[in-house]
């Protein structure tokens, strides 16, 4: 073997404009403050910030819900850590799938030996309320499942049906608002949800690191009323309770070691979310989306989402016959350092997922988005029916 030590370059990424999926652009306070010397995590003022970021959460996720915390881990820490605590091994949960994500939590459900009952939805379509209702009348399932911002297909979830057939029986609502916290309101108190995870990396413009998750005190005491252990240490609710909570001045107790630079970037992005307040954002996220849907729809292009169910944070741009969206997306991020996703599953090639999200959300962002996708797909052999910039500026001008 060649022991010679390796001589590598440093890293010189480039400036790309995050227009896709996720992660989105990260705000420069929020890198800046990523530059700050490190605290231990059992720090005085680490606790400090640890419980600021608490209360900065219960805030974006609208409750009151004392164990609201970040957990270390991308989203899926979060999702895998939802399902984990409140369900045992052999206990029956609906699940609404109209989406790659609805899959993903199929398939960690079934590893933890729980029993999923599928309620098969369109992707790209919201979940059947009717479906839904049935597969729970006709199961013994306490936990019902779904997706707030289906980031696969750009569909937007109303909560609020899926918390009235949860109440039936007095079950417990899971949701998934990755894609949706710090753009569309959550509303966890108002919707009656459980437990409810995101991640750092979407509308709260943080980079990827980070799941905040939230769970109400129904849903604790079913954790509490547990016949077996939380399979996954890690993740397990009473563990992460001893560090995050101090009930009654406690000390706080180590359990992991908290990846301390990624608190501080989402305590400085959660600083901004409240700065501009959850109810502008959100009317700027609307915004910059519709601004968007205009442009693309005077190019001749369509959505793939009908208007009443369609995220702001994603929008899903159908692509037109004949044009191949790889070399599309290529083009995007070679010639503009733009990066827009690609379709998933059953959408893969038929789909360009546009994010616009957190500090991404820009009229600057749309009209530049516009102006290079109208060159791709000139380059494609599309020719657009009119101008989207124009039409987006128009839009802005009113
Ligand atoms: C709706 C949804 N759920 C869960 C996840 C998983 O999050 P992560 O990739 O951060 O683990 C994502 C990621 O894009 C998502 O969009």
């Amino acid at each position: 073997m060649n022991n010679d030590a390796p001589v590598i370059p440093a890293l010189t990424p480039p400036r790309r404009i995050l227009l896709g999926p996720g992660p989105s652009p990260v705000d420069d306070r929020v890198l800046r403050s990523m530059a700050a010397p490190l605290l231990g995590h059992l720090d005085p003022l680490f606790i400090r910030t640890m419980d600021e970021i608490q209360t900065m959460l219960r805030y974006v996720f609208e409750t009151n819900n004392r164990l609201t915390i970040p957990v270390s881990g991308t989203g899926s820490a979060g999702m895998e850590g939802t399902v984990a605590n409140l369900l045992e091994p052999g206990e029956e949960v609906v699940l609404c799938i109209n989406g790659y994500f609805g899959e993903r939590m199929f398939d960690m459900v079934s590893r933890l030996g729980a029993k999923p009952i599928r309620v098969e939805c369109e992707w790209g379509g919201p979940v059947d309320i009717e479906k839904t209702r049935e597969a729970w009348r006709n199961s013994n399932a306490q936990v019902l499942f779904a997706v707030q911002a289906e980031t696969s297909t750009g569909v937007l979830q109303d909560i609020a049906p899926l918390s009235e057939i949860v109440k039936e029986r007095d079950g417990y609502l899971i949701v998934d608002a990755v894609t949706s916290l710090g753009a569309h309101s959550v509303g966890v108190d108002r919707n009656h949800i459980d437990a409810c995870y995101s991640g750092t990396q979407k509308a709260l413009s943080c980079p990827p690191g980070l799941s905040p998750v939230t769970f109400s005190d129904r849903a604790i005491a079913k954790v509490k009323a547990r016949q077996t252990k939380v399979s996954s240490w890690y993740l397990d609710t009473s563990l992460l309770t001893a560090y995050w909570d101090s009930p009654a001045g406690t000390p706080r107790t180590y359990h992991h070691t908290a990846p301390i630079t990624m608190n501080y970037a989402l305590h400085e992005g959660l600083r901004i979310v409240a700065e501009e307040g959850l109810e502008a954002r959100a009317k700027r996220h609307e915004r910059n989306h519709s601004a968007l849907v205009a442009g693309v729809e005077a190019m001749g292009l369509g959505m793939h989402v009908a208007p009443e169910y369609r995220l702001w944070t994603l929008n899903a741009v159908s692509v037109p016959d004949g044009v191949d969206d790889a070399k599309v997306r290529a083009r995007l991020l070679n010639e503009f350092d733009i990066e827009v996703g690609g379709g998933l599953g059953a959408l893969k090639g038929k789909i360009l997922r546009v994010g616009l999200m957190g500090s991404g959300s820009t009229e600057n962002n749309v009209l530049l988005l516009l102006a290079a996708l109208e060159k791709s797909l000139k380059a494609e052999g599309f020719m657009p029916k009119d101008s989207g910039v124009s039409a987006a500026a128009d839009f802005y001008a009113h």
